[in-house]
């Protein structure tokens, strides 16, 4: 039997909540698998500044260091609690991208994934759903303007002025390059690669390594789109896309218009890889406008879980298996508030009780 140390990250928010959810299901995968979980909370975000004055701990440093995987709930405050925080022990700038930079997840994966029995949450018509969306994005995560250097100050002029340098070297362009070549081998070995290259130096370069690194996949078709060009067609024709690749902000950006034609960012998971490390999270963020109320979907969440159990363990079927028990919940006719009016026809349910259908649909699944 196979152990994995998994470091569970609960976060802020509605974090905690959905974290149990996660959990509910691991307990289940190590019930039906030939697996052991060892499953170690570890204090991450806002809550971890409060509690424990940093809001990336050293003793969750070592958790995370020791842990196979990390699983991680949403972080973050309303503007009005954030400002309690010293700016750079903010979550975003002292988790969030310490942890990225920590462990050089440099490849960050965020499915944009609409089956048509979820069509009805989408707003987009069902002639441009179709048979379903079903695409992949692929956003380089550790470089770029979010790790550039940045420097603020007054000019000769006496004017207040900010630089922010986006940057890139060579290696960094092939990695993730290589990682979204890789993933439409595995699809349909079509691949849109996102830029700028009629203004950005960046993309100019980027653009030059992929005509290096295509050479070894010849059987992978290149569709360049401008970023721009590339958000509208997301509206307008988005069954066009399976993987698409691009630097970092312009996935921060293009990944949350994903979570936008899909209805909601929580029908988002996501899982992040470095080299020696994975971690995966909800792409939403922890809307303490909801928290403690036992009305989140926890589908984002345990999305994540079913990546993990693909990406870091291996484990295919079972990963398939968990995410057609959430399909299935949703194809029955149930929802959360969050995800759907009270006046649409779907049987209202709480957080607790939609990971409880999903438990039920993925224990009645044939064991892998
Ligand atoms: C995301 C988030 C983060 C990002 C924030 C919270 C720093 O929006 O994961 O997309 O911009 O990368
Ligand atoms: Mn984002």
């Amino acid at each position: 039997m196979t152990t994995y140390k998994i470091a569970l990250l609960d976060g802020d928010g509605i974090g905690p909540e959905i974290m149990l959810e996660a959990v509910k299901i691991l307990k289940l995968v190590a019930e039906r698998n030939d697996v052991e979980f060892e499953l170690t909370h570890a204090p991450f975000g806002a809550s971890a500044w409060f509690e424990c004055g940093s809001s990336f701990p050293d003793s969750t440093k070592a958790v995370c260091d020791a842990a196979d995987a990390i699983l991680k709930g949403p972080i973050g405050l309303s503007h009005e609690e954030s400002k309690k925080i010293p700016v750079d022990q903010q979550p975003e700038r002292g988790a969030l991208l310490p942890l990225r930079r920590r462990y050089n997840t440099y490849a960050n994966f965020r499915p944009v994934y609409l089956p048509r029995g979820l069509a009805h949450f989408s707003p987009l018509k069902p002639e441009i759903i179709g048979e379903g969306i079903d695409l992949m994005i692929i956003r380089e995560l550790v470089g770029g303007l979010y790790f550039g250097l940045k420097e603020t100050g007054v000019n000769a002029e006496g004017k207040r002025y900010v630089k922010e340098v986006l940057e890139y070297d060579e290696d960094q362009i092939r990695n993730i390059l290589k990682v979204a070549f890789d993933t439409a081998m595995k699809r349909k070995k079509v691949l849109h690669n996102i830029h700028k290259s009629n203004v950005l130096k960046s993309s100019v370069l980027w653009n030059e390594v992929l005509e290096e690194v295509r050479v070894d996949y010849p059987e992978v078709e290149v569709i360049h789109i401008l970023v721009d060009a590339a958000a509208t067609y997301l509206c307008l024709k988005p069954t066009m896309f399976d993987v698409m690749v691009m630097e970092n902000m312009f996935g921060d950006i293009l990944s949350d218009q994903g979570g936008g034609i899909l209805g909601s960012l929580g029908l988002m998971p996501s899982a992040c890889l470095g080299d020696n490390k994975a971690y995966y999270e909800p792409s939403h963020g922890s809307a303490p406008d909801i928290a403690g109320k036992n009305i989140a979907n926890p589908y984002s969440m345990i999305g994540s879980v079913a990546m993990m159990l693909e990406m870091s363990f291996g484990m295919t079927q079972e990963a398939r298996n968990l995410w057609d028990a959430m399909q299935g919940v949703f194809a029955a006719g149930f929802s959360t508030p969050d995800l759907s009016k009270a006046d649409s026809g779907v049987k209202m349910i709480s957080t607790s009780e939609f990971g409880d259908r999903v438990a039920q649909a993925l224990q009645a699944a044939p064991k892998p």
